[in-house]
């Protein structure tokens, strides 16, 4: 960990995790302005070497590299998914810069991770693992299908692996499979949203799996959020639609109203994209196209002979409406978002966010330390 640029640390542990209140930089005295800094250090921030317990969660269509510079500079874990860069070398070159900057940065906290669809049903999936393990990528984040090969393999280079899981069987075979953690998935989730409410999934995770870090996702788009998540277990808020409205989200600015303007009512599951239940805006659009497959695609999806063909023929249509969707202008309005909308007031540059929502934090922290009588 790099040097501590202030003199004064006062800091306590918390059930494993550190939060240490740290006064007054060295040549504020000289500049007259006093500022605040502040650290919360658990297992996971040790591990990958974070400021804060919070990771941007990767966003399909929305992350890009801009987004993720940011995160890393802001001390936190930065994600994006390996699907955002399917044109040839696309993906190779962000690797090599974004790698390029944390050997520029010589140990400074925050990193990067990417996601990976590990579903037979992902055409890139491969390709994207070879382009992973070759630029030794520090941290993937497995969702939709069997970690084992993308662990095994990430692991030889000593990367880390955290596997999306919606419930406990899931978890079971990702931690035989040796993943590094989870992201629990809860209810309310943008994305694929798990049937759980998240309080509970990461309880019955940190039971069953005690020493395993569990990465909270689902709803959390303020610092009480993320104070609640950490006292229940988790070793990380796992925040995504927050950052959609982000300065520096390569999306429609319609699209970052929508998720400052809607509300969690607003917020549908639908199947229609990619065959799993997804989160999305409930726009005329999204009304249009429904919440259920038919009772073909029903009977496509579930037959051992066409359920993997026809898995990558809805995906691909789902890809095509919110790539079409994402764009300025577009009248098919079809946004992918959590209930977490409920909480999104503003559109603020990636940073601002983060500072935000550790202020949030440290703000609740305090109001609830003084609820305990000693
Ligand atoms: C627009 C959008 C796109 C997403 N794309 C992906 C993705 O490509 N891969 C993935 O693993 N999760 C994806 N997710 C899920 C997020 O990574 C994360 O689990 C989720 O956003 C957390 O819940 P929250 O939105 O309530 O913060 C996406 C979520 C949203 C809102």
């Amino acid at each position: 960990m790099p040097a501590n640029p202030c003199k004064n640390i006062f800091s306590w542990d918390i059930n494993n995790w550190k939060v240490s209140f740290l006064c007054i930089e060295r040549n504020a005295r000289k500049t007259g302005v006093f500022k605040q800094h502040m650290i919360i250090q658990n297992d996971f921030t040790k591990l990958l070497n974070l400021r804060y317990p919070i990771v941007m969660a990767p966003l399909f269509l929305v992350s890009n590299e801009a987004m993720v510079i940011e995160a890393i500079e802001a001390g936190i874990l930065g994600c994006f998914p390996s699907l955002n860069y399917r044109s040839p070398g696309e993906l190779d070159d962000v690797l090599k810069r974004l790698n390029k900057l944390l050997e520029e940065r010589a140990g400074k906290q925050g990193t990067y991770g990417m996601n990976l669809i590990v579903q037979r049903a992902n055409p890139w999936f491969e390709k994207h693992l070879e382009i992973c393990i070759s630029n030794k990528v520090p941290v993937v984040i497995t969702s939709l299908g069997s970690p084992k090969s993308t662990i095994d393999a990430v692991h030889t280079y000593g990367g880390k692996v955290f596997c999306d899981v919606t419930n406990l069987e899931h978890a079971r075979k990702c931690q035989e499979a040796g993943c590094d953690g989870f992201v629990a998935v809860g209810q309310g989730a943008g994305g694929h949203a798990g049937p759980y409410p998240l309080i509970i999934l990461t309880e019955a995770l940190k039971q069953e799996f005690p020493g395993t870090p569990v990465l909270a996702a689902g709803g959390i788009a303020h610092g009480r959020a993320m104070l609640s998540v950490l006292a229940s277990g988790a070793s990380a808020a796992y925040c995504g639609t927050r950052f959609i409205a982000s300065t520096e989200a390569s999306v429609s600015q319609e699209y970052k109203d929508a998720v400052v303007n809607y509300r969690m009512d607003d917020i549908v599951l639908t199947e229609r994209i990619s065959g799993t239940p997804c989160s999305v805006i409930n726009t005329e659009f999204a009304k249009k196209i429904g919440t259920k497959q038919n009772w073909f695609e029903r009977i496509l999806s579930k037959n051992p002979r066409t359920k993997k063909y026809f898995k990558m023929l809805i995906q691909r249509r789902g890809f095509n409406w919110l790539e079409g969707a994402v764009k300025p202008g577009s009248y098919e309005s079809l946004w992918c978002a959590g209930q977490s909308v409920e909480m999104i007031h503003d559109i603020k540059p990636v940073k601002e966010i983060v500072n935000q929502m550790v202020s949030e934090f440290e703000k609740a922290f305090a109001e609830l330390e003084k609820t305990i009588i000693r």
